[in-house]
């Protein structure tokens, strides 16, 4: 369904996406590991069409999304649910107007459908009862919560999540997790998650994707994946830090002769 192939991408002199390629199928979970400013999030910004790739492309059911025409491209973005991990949310209105937001806007449903989709997004991800509340009243995991109600208003056949659990506490993390579970068996959608957190990738991923310096490193099956002979997986999965996660990156031609990045500090840096 979303198929990613030889992307690249690259930013003034920085590389950023180094020939990525990785498919996702019908009703999967795709989740993608990888330390910070590896290009996960800028991966996921070209499958909702936002980057145009410099070479490779993405293409969602069999149609490449840096060629669609603005129409098209609209059409696709209304079938995409995207959370960021700054859920945000607009401040002013409830949590009921936040969710029915894309609806009243890109719908023809009168306000009580409207009010009735919100409810049943409400209570997919727990939160009946909630819609008067304003953002400023909600705890970060129930802000989370109403990011995916959000989301999933317009009933899109593909979710993006963009680190959903970072910053949340292990309980809290469990409880998105189960979400994201649920949604998937609601409603059959197809989904990328990006995370650093190890036990919510186990928990939800059909398949494990890790992203390394600008490359695919790894898709494989969770248990698959557990064993992959890559040390960087190896490393990144014990959390440790010798090896070869942190070790300089590859020679500066890599980077058009302008000095090296500096390597992430860490595989679980925010
Ligand atoms: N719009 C942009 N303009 C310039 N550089 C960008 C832009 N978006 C991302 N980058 C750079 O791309 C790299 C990867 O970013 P990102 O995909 O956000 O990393 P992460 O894997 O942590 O999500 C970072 O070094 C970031 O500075
Ligand atoms: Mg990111």
């Amino acid at each position: 369904m979303i198929e990613v192939v030889g992307l690249r991408k690259s930013f003034g002199p920085k590389q950023v996406l180094r020939g990525v390629s990785l498919s996702v199928e019908d009703g999967e979970s795709l989740v993608v590991l990888g330390g910070s400013g590896t290009g996960k999030s800028v991966l996921l910004k070209h499958v909702m069409g936002l980057f145009k790739p410099d070479s490779g492309h993405v293409s969602v059911d069999g149609k490449v999304v840096d060629q669609l025409s603005r129409d098209e491209l609209f059409e696709l973005r209304k079938s995409i649910g995207m959370c960021f991990q700054d859920a945000a949310l607009f401040d002013s209105m409830t949590v009921a107007e936040n969710i029915g937001f894309a609806l009243t806007r890109h719908t023809d449903l009168n306000p009580t459908q409207i009010r009735a989709r919100v409810e049943e997004c409400l209570h997919l991800v727990g939160l009946v009862g909630g819609g008067e509340l304003k953002p400023s009243e909600l705890s970060g995991g129930m802000k989370r919560r109403v990011g995916f109600a959000r989301a999933i208003a317009l009933k899109p056949r593909i979710l993006l999540f963009d680190e959903p659990t970072t910053g949340l506490d292990p309980v809290m993390t469990d409880v998105i997790g189960n979400i994201i579970l649920d949604l998937k068996a609601e409603l059959g959608v197809t989904s990328i998650t990006i995370t650093h957190d190890l036990k919510s990738a186990f928990q939800i991923a059909d398949r494990i994707a890790m992203l390394f310096r600008g490359e695919c490193i790894a898709l494989e099956h969770p248990e698959a994946f557990k064993t992959h002979p890559n040390p960087v997986v190896q490393q990144f999965l014990k959390g440790e830090a010798e090896g070869p996660f942190l070790q300089d990156p590859p020679p500066l031609h890599h980077y058009h002769g302008q000095p090296a990045p500096p390597a992430p500090r860490s595989a679980h840096e925010a």
